[in-house]
């Protein structure tokens, strides 16, 4: 049975990585959602160029999709919202709505957007779904100057939470939780000032004590369970 996956933010990173281990590793098909195209080549591999911080683009998207399924058959799709941004990092009375918009964009509406997008159309084809979303430690942890990272990040994973305890038919819901991993994300925060993130020092030590995940490693672990034959029903936090 042969599956689509289709991942967002893959220049970098986790996402990157993960689409190295699908793709490449794997020979599995993959669908790419980036703002600008990447320097990745493989037969099995599409994109789709979309800057996530503007509102999402259902009918070209739709349309790229109904390519792709016009020359493989596909069972199932499997979707992982993986971009990402820190947004703006100072104190809340620093932060502005515009800011917080965008950051709430990338890291809730897209995701939630694309998500709708392939409920229709695998309902349309009568195929399977199954969705991961990545969250944080920071959708349930505040720290200070994180304002627009732990709101959008919590809303994220509170409107899985929901979608998962209402246990829909044919699509399944999972929320990835990276762990601290050695990415382009945590060279912003620990570049950022004690002013404006006041726990960045923590993140620093995190770097000197070599306690930083490999984004390969965490994308195999993601990867593998996006490989299983069925997934599972009942799986809230996928961990690494
Ligand atoms: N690294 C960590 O310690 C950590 C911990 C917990 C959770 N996470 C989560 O893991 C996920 C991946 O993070 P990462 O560490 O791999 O970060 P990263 O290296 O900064 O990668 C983030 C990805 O998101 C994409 N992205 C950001 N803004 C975008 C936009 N406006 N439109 C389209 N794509 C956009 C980036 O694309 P561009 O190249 O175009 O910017 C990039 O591909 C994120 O959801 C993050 O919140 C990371």
């Amino acid at each position: 049975m042969s599956k689509l996956y289709i991942i967002t933010g893959t220049s970098k990173g986790i996402g990157l990585e993960l689409l190295k281990f699908l793709c490449g590793n794997c020979n599995r098909e993959v669908l790419s959602v980036n703002r600008s195209k990447i320097n990745f080549e493989s037969p099995y591999s599409y994109e789709f160029i979309h800057d996530l911080s503007i509102p999402w683009d259902s009918k070209s998207f739709i349309s790229v999709l109904e390519e792709i399924f016009s020359r493989s058959r596909f069972t199932e799709i499997r979707f992982v919202h993986n971009a990402g941004t820190l947004g703006k990092i100072d104190p809340t009375l620093k932060l502005g709505v515009q800011s917080l918009r965008e950051t709430f964009e990338i890291n809730f509406f897209s995701g939630i957007s694309i998500y709708y997008d392939l409920l229709k159309f695998t309902n349309r084809l009568d195929l399977k779904l199954g969705s991961v979303f990545v969250s944080s430690g920071a959708a349930s942890k505040a720290y200070e100057g994180w304002a627009e990272y732990c709101s959008s990040k919590a809303a994220l994973d509170m409107w899985v939470r929901v979608a998962f305890e209402e246990q829909h038919d044919n699509s399944t819901f999972a929320l990835f939780l990276p762990g601290v991993v050695d990415t382009s994300m945590q060279e912003i925060i620990r570049a950022t000032s004690k002013k404006s993130f006041p726990k960045v020092g923590f993140f620093q030590h995190l770097l000197s004590e070599k306690k930083l995940a490999s984004p390969y490693v965490v994308a195999k672990r993601l990867g593998e369970y996006l490989l299983l034959d069925k997934l599972e029903r009942n799986l809230l936090y996928l961990k690494y």
